[in-house]
């Protein structure tokens, strides 16, 4: 038996949801489902204990994310966010990859808003993804996260870790 029972979020921070909420919601097509400011002095600054940091203040927005699992956005607000260099070949840098049914429009409609890695999406050569198509790009604060298509073929990995319900 594994370790744990699901994925229950994947949390990024970021500088600013101002910035990050629009951006991340077109990328989506969708709305966060919540978003909510915890301050240290209204809560006992449980969230401080949690991530080790005294008198934590952070604003969240949250989203669905395909496959039974959350986004969780973050915005420090004390301790305020410094910058990493956010480059993917970094140690500790780590990347989000969803699955995609068109990635050509992908490459279409986040034109001007998103960095992609390449001018155009790169079909995989080699290995348990060859034959699909593939690409990286980069969000506001620079966060790296893969597309992926599946071309005439199931996920290859779903053999190996299948999306399942943890609940059913
Ligand atoms: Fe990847």
């Amino acid at each position: 038996m594994p370790a744990f029972k699901s994925v229950d979020h994947v949390g990024i921070t970021v500088k600013s949801l101002e910035v990050s909420v629009p951006w991340w919601s077109y990328f989506l097509e969708a709305e966060p489902f919540w978003q909510a400011t915890w301050l240290a002095a209204d809560i006992d600054d449980y969230v401080g204990h949690i991530v080790g940091y005294e008198n934590c203040d952070m604003t969240c927005a949250f989203w669905e994310l395909p496959g039974g699992t959350v986004l969780e956005m973050l915005e420090y607000h004390n301790p305020g966010p410094g910058r990493v260099d956010m480059e993917s070949y970094n140690a500790g840098n780590t990347h989000l990859c969803l699955e995609t049914e068109d990635i050509y429009r992908d490459y279409e409609r986040l034109q001007g808003r998103a960095e992609f890695r390449s001018p155009e999406p790169v079909r995989c050569a080699w290995g348990k993804y060859k034959g699909n198509m593939a690409c990286y790009l980069r969000d506001p604060d620079g966060v790296s996260i893969e597309l992926i298509q599946f071309v005439g073929q199931p996920r290859p990995f779903q053999e190996q870790s299948p999306f399942a319900n943890p609940y059913a």
